[in-house]
């Protein structure tokens, strides 16, 4: 096949995307397929149409790239691309959509509200502990945790700056004390559940890409019902949502509370591919190795 991987791309998620990219590359001409790298920029229409590839590999992570712009593009040009489409990547970049979504089919999810910057500088907009974060990155980017001794600095201090003031659009939702959860589906399969045990403070963007910074538990040790839950809430989400090809669930775990105290945080259509990323690993533990789970993915793509 000649596939083009569309990466890069100017979200804040650029150098993931690279890295996400340049694996797919590398592991696609092992299999002996011809490979056309795309770092996209504003004419990138334009280089599709001239690469005119069997299929795209869509590498991109975060905005735009994995919230349907570029998704509704090739569905214009009559490219078969892989992942998710349009309507569900709009859904799925913004975790309050996807909250409207899923909610009210039974998956559970933190409460919690959009709040903006100005209120922040008010009031709290929930009881401490809480969670700030931008409706639409990825890979933690401007998240702060807001606690009493208030690690990004207090936002109702005046002239306090924390990750929060770049962003417009804010969610704010309760702080799940507990642990961080994983479930990767492939192919209309759940996979298992990974656990990130963070060496320091919470699995944020550098504890995500730097080797060592945290510990990968494949798959976890926690109870059968709790692992049972992720799998069902992962493979139910991707299926309400309409993912194609794979998307990984996120979870935090009130450990104190069993079943009760699982979470979904968000479905992410677009799953990190780089080496330290959560997709390929759990593909590996059931004997998917990253080139088999790349083509895996460009089937579903040509289906
Ligand atoms: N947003 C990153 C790439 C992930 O979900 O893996
Ligand atoms: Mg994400």
């Amino acid at each position: 096949l000649h596939v083009a991987v569309l990466m890069g791309g100017w979200s804040n998620e650029r150098p993931v995307s690279l890295m996400s990219g340049e694996g797919v590359a590398r592991a696609l001409e092992s299999k002996g397929h011809r490979v056309t790298r795309i770092d996209m920029d504003r004419d990138v229409a334009m280089r599709l149409a001239e690469t005119k590839p069997d299929v795209v590999f869509n590498a991109l992570h975060g905005s735009p790239g994995e919230d349907g712009t570029v998704q509704g593009m090739m569905d214009l040009m009559g490219l078969p691309y892989t992942h998710s489409g349009l309507a569900t990547s709009v859904i799925a970049i913004d975790k309050e959509l996807t909250k409207q979504a899923l909610v009210p089919y039974g998956i559970p999810m933190p409460g919690g509200r959009i709040v903006d910057t100005e209120e922040l500088y008010r009031k709290d907009p929930l009881p401490r502990p809480y969670v700030l974060k931008p409706v639409n990155e990825g890979s933690s980017v401007g998240v702060a945790i807001v606690t009493d001794e208030g690690n990004y600095g207090n936002p109702i201090d005046p002239g306090a700056k924390g990750p929060w003031q770049d962003f417009d659009r804010l969610l704010a939702e309760p702080f799940i004390r507990g642990r961080e959860l994983t479930t990767a589906v492939i192919a209309d399969r759940a996979l298992m559940v990974t656990e990130l045990r963070p060496k320091s403070g919470f699995y944020d963007f550098d504890a995500k890409y730097t080797d060592g910074m945290t510990e990968h538990v494949c798959p976890a040790d926690i109870p059968d019902e709790i692992a049972e839950a992720c799998r069902e809430y992962a493979l139910r989400s991707h299926r309400l949502l309409g993912c194609r090809g794979t998307s990984r669930s996120d979870f935090r775990w009130d450990d104190e509370q069993g079943l009760a105290g699982l979470f979904l945080l968000e479905v992410n259509t677009q799953p990190g591919m780089t080496p330290l990323s959560l997709v390929p690993e759990q593909a590996k533990h059931v004997g998917m190795d990253y080139p088999d789970l790349v083509e895996a993915i460009i089937a579903e793509a040509l289906a």
